[in-house]
């Protein structure tokens, strides 16, 4: 399995929202959106060993944890809004615990500790990090994990945090790039491999 958990540090955790306005009211949900797309999307399919969780950190409820996992996933569909839509969805379902909005994708209240927790429990943890060693030379195994930010870096509490878990720092390259970009680059690593 390959996962990702991507830090959403102002993403709107309410479903009032406007498909039509993804980039300015929404704490750049638009950003996780295209991590979603660069996640699972191939030119005819879906990456079905791809899990993704979006940590939405932003005002009014925060946390907001939507974890979409591509063997299950349907009505998934490459454009931001329509993924918008289902993560809208997803923030309309009252409860407790981890609830199934729809096929593939769940909501919960988990923090960004707990969800590291969880995933390190069975998967290694790498932090995607510019000045990390080379990804190109390091080893990786079967069930990894990235943790990467938005368009912020982690806080200096988000990566203290990390650290418990010793992850070992990746680099993609020299450049820092946009958040799904790395997802993108990550997926193709690991499909050369
Ligand atoms: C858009 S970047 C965040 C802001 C960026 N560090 C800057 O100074 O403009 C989003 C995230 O992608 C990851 N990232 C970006 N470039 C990377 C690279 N070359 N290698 C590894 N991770 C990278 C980091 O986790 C970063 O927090």
């Amino acid at each position: 399995m390959r996962r990702f958990i991507v830090i959403g540090h102002r993403a709107i955790t309410s479903a009032d929202f406007k498909l039509d306005d993804l980039c300015g009211s929404t704490g750049r949900l638009d950003i996780l959106l295209r991590c979603v797309n660069s996640a699972f999307f191939l030119s005819h399919g879906i990456r079905r060993d791809v899990e993704i969780t979006l940590m939405l950190l932003g005002e009014p409820n925060p946390p907001k944890t939507i974890r979409i996992n591509g063997s299950e996933v349907k009505y998934l569909n490459p454009d931001e809004r329509s993924t918008a839509a289902l993560i809208r969805n997803a923030l309309l379902q009252k409860g407790e615990g981890e609830r199934k909005c729809s096929p593939g994708i769940f909501v919960s209240e988990r923090s960004y500790e707990e969800v590291l927790s969880n995933i390190s429990k069975e998967s290694k943890v790498y932090y995607l990090k510019e000045e990390g060693e080379d990804i190109r030379k390091v080893p990786l195994g079967q069930d990894v994990t990235f943790v990467l930010g938005d368009d912020q870096d982690l806080t200096a509490v988000e990566e203290e945090i990390l650290m418990r878990y010793e992850p070992k720092k990746l680099s993609l390259g020299p450049m820092s790039y946009h958040a799904d970009h790395c997802v993108t680059v990550v997926n193709n690593e690991l499909d050369r491999r």
